[in-house]
């Protein structure tokens, strides 16, 4: 009796040992996970929702068409703070559109309203997003096109996947 209280005491010790180091494991792995589906996440917006992709195409270099000339993302020498702005107020006078709803409702943006900047105003985006949306988006931005030389195969098939045309002309 005693002796099977004992062991099955022990039996509950490994079991706690083991529960811990196993929520140890766990807590890791969704933190890292947590960052990299925000990463994910923000590439879906990029190409889908926001549809930066249109204007600064998908190695961020720019485009020289579609809403003038979209500056270079890989080059952006904005901070983490200056990118959030861009994309929530857009850019006056330039075809860099606003994606806070509010942007020029109420003087969040620059301080000014629309009537302030009058036909300075930057476009409208296609959608608008929600602030987790522009974190997202820059979270990809700043992990993946930010600071980097020109885009690679490897982060072409990131981006598209590897069952698209998309990347041919890296393999040429
Ligand atoms: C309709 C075209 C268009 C779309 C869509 C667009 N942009 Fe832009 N973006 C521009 C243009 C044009 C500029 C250059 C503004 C200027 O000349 O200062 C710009 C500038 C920027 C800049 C400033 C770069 C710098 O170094 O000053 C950032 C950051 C940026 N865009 C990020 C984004 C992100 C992220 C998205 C999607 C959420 C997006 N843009 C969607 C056209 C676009």
């Amino acid at each position: 009796m005693t002796r099977t209280h004992r062991l099955s005491c022990r039996g509950l010790g490994g079991v706690a040992t083991l529960f811990a180091t196993l929520s140890l494991l766990t807590v890791s792995a969704v933190a890292q996970t947590a960052e990299e589906r925000q990463i994910d996440f923000g590439k879906e917006i990029y190409k889908s929702k926001a549809t930066c992709l249109f204007c600064h195409r998908l190695d961020g270099n720019g485009d020289q068409g579609y809403g003038g000339i979209a500056l270079s993302l890989r080059k952006t020498p904005l901070t983490h703070d200056q990118l959030i702005e861009t994309v929530k107020c857009g850019r006056p006078g330039t075809g860099m559109p606003y994606h806070d709803q509010f942007a020029y409702t109420d003087k969040r943006c620059y301080g000014v309203s629309r009537e302030d900047l009058g036909k300075q105003a930057p476009p409208q985006a296609v959608n608008f997003l929600a602030p987790r949306e522009v974190q997202a988006v820059i979270a990809f931005v700043e992990a993946k096109i930010k600071g980097r030389g020109p885009a690679t195969l490897e982060e072409c098939i990131y981006f598209w996947g590897s069952g698209t045309k998309e990347c041919d002309t890296f393999k040429q």
